[in-house]
């Protein structure tokens, strides 16, 4: 929306509804879904673990979904500008817009590193991948990877260049544009490698580990790791769902669109799983493997695979892929955000943004660097990815960002939204465009009460009170 000013850039829409919904699902489908959900899912014994999962994608995180693209398209503004339209001027509600904000600054710095690993490992399948390696090699090449300051330091920058390059080119010929382009041919390179494990002698197997639940493996602590991932995978609690949906013209319907994304997200994180797990039982892994499972397993596995070079190539080309654009997403909420605020334009913001998202990422990149080389690969993954808390930059912002900001924005946007927003705004901004009103009580209800009990859980989780 333009304030009619020439000193400011008209504000970005999509083409349209597949515009949008190709962009949010990029936005959700990330290093989450091919990375994270298959290895925890392997952690926490199948079956009902996944299962559980849905239902927290169901329950959860679609009602809060809706509320943040309802937010969004109604004030066409990003998270600071969406809460403090809904409220009133000098509402303390812009807070938790600017917690949002620096959700995605801090998460970005980091996930960078991790899509930049995906990178690295791409360029190591294309100059013949790993075939020849035994598992022991492959494992400690992982390990040297992370130790590499410059190694990381250099995927790091191509990675961020990349994203702000993108994000230079505005929503629609940036943003919307490389989601076209990537979110088919992800589905694409999906589906053939999906095709690959259903050869594999392991698919039996791994189908039945995937589905059929069994409550022996399944803890407490996995329940709630199947809400908080539910968080993470749709990319709720920062703001980015309010930011893409600021985008949105007023007749698109949210409702659909919402329960497509989702739907897609869940499809990519469960196809991850199928093409994974058959491919680790049929090479007699194990699939409670941990965060290594992609960057360990998979290599040792194509390594003995015919042609595995290629697979390995169309595997990690797809994790750069889908880690694109989720780092697109989480730079344009805070680019959205400087530019709504300041008014700097698109340009000005992104290039400042970038930069000092890339500055904040540099010591991630050099977490391995020191105390850490030369560990055995266990501790090096129980390091970096969350065990520890504190330990390094790295595992300090992924521990701050996953466990705590995300839950807590998700909370705030559900509260907002279900309590504080005006009756007849939030029922307008639901209705509009779509023909699924009837379902405005009971995703209300849902936003009301089981939203912030669930994860008020997680929360208490994190506190290690329950
Ligand atoms: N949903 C993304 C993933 O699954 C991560 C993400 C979180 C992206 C928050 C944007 C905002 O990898």
């Amino acid at each position: 929306m333009s304030d009619g000013l020439d000193t400011t850039e008209k504000r970005g829409q999509w083409s349209g509804r597949w515009g949008f919904i190709l962009a949010s699902s990029g936005c959700a489908i990330g290093l989450g879904n091919i990375w994270k959900f298959p290895y925890i899912t392997g952690e926490n014994g199948g079956g009902l673990f996944v299962l559980i999962y849905l239902a927290c994608i169901a329950l959860i995180g679609l009602p809060i979904m809706l509320a943040e693209v309802l937010l969004g398209r109604a004030t066409q503004k990003s998270p600071v500008g969406a809460y403090r339209d809904f409220s009133a001027k000098g509402s303390p509600w812009v807070i938790p817009g600017w917690i949002g904000v620096l959700a995605g600054f801090v998460i970005l710095s980091y996930y960078s590193v991790v899509a930049g690993w995906a990178l690295h490992y791409t360029w190591l399948s294309l100059q013949g991948g790993f075939a020849g390696m035994d598992a022991e090699t492959i494992g400690n090449t992982f390990g040297s990877v992370f130790a590499d300051g410059n190694l990381n330091l250099g995927w790091h920058t191509a990675f961020m260049m990349l994203t702000i390059a993108i994000v230079l080119g505005g929503v629609r010929d940036g943003v919307e544009r490389i989601a076209r382009i990537l979110m088919p041919l992800l589905f694409v390179m999906l589906l053939v490698l999906l095709g690959l494990a259903m050869q594999s002698d392991g698919f039996a197997e791994a189908f039945s580990f995937i589905f059929s639940p069994d409550a022996s493996k399944l803890t407490r602590a996995g329940v709630l790791e199947a809400l908080g991932h539910s968080f993470f995978t749709l990319s709720l609690g920062m703001g980015a769902m309010i930011t893409y949906g600021s985008y949105l013209k007023k007749k698109e319907d949210i409702v659909s669109a919402s329960v497509v994304i989702s739907i897609l997200d869940t499809v990519i994180a469960l196809v991850a799983c199928m093409v994974l797990f058959p491919i680790i039982f049929s090479y007699g892994m194990e699939p409670g493997a941990g965060p290594g499972l992609v960057f360990v397993s998979l290599p040792i596995a194509f390594s003995q695979m015919a042609g595995g070079a290629i697979w390995a190539t169309v595997f990690f080309a797809l994790l750069v892929f889908a880690a694109l654009t989720s780092a697109i997403s989480m730079l344009e909420v805070v680019v959205s955000t400087v530019i709504d605020e300041t008014r700097l334009r698109r340009t000005a913001a992104t290039l400042l943004c970038g930069t000092a998202i890339f500055l904040f990422g540099i010591p991630s990149a050099l977490s391995g660097t020191d105390g850490f080389a030369g560990k055995e690969f266990e501790d090096l993954t129980a390091g970096i990815f969350g065990e520890g808390k504190g330990k390094n930059w790295f595992d300090t912002f992924d521990y701050l960002a996953s466990n705590w900001l995300l839950p807590l924005g998700g909370l705030m946007i559900a509260l907002f939204v279900a309590w504080r927003a005006g009756a007849a705004a939030r029922e307008k901004g639901f209705n509009e465009g779509t023909r699924f009103q009837n379902l405005y009580v009971a995703w209300l209800m849902l936003l009301r009460y089981l939203v912030p009990i669930g994860v008020v859980a997680v929360l208490l989780h994190a506190l290690e009170v329950i």
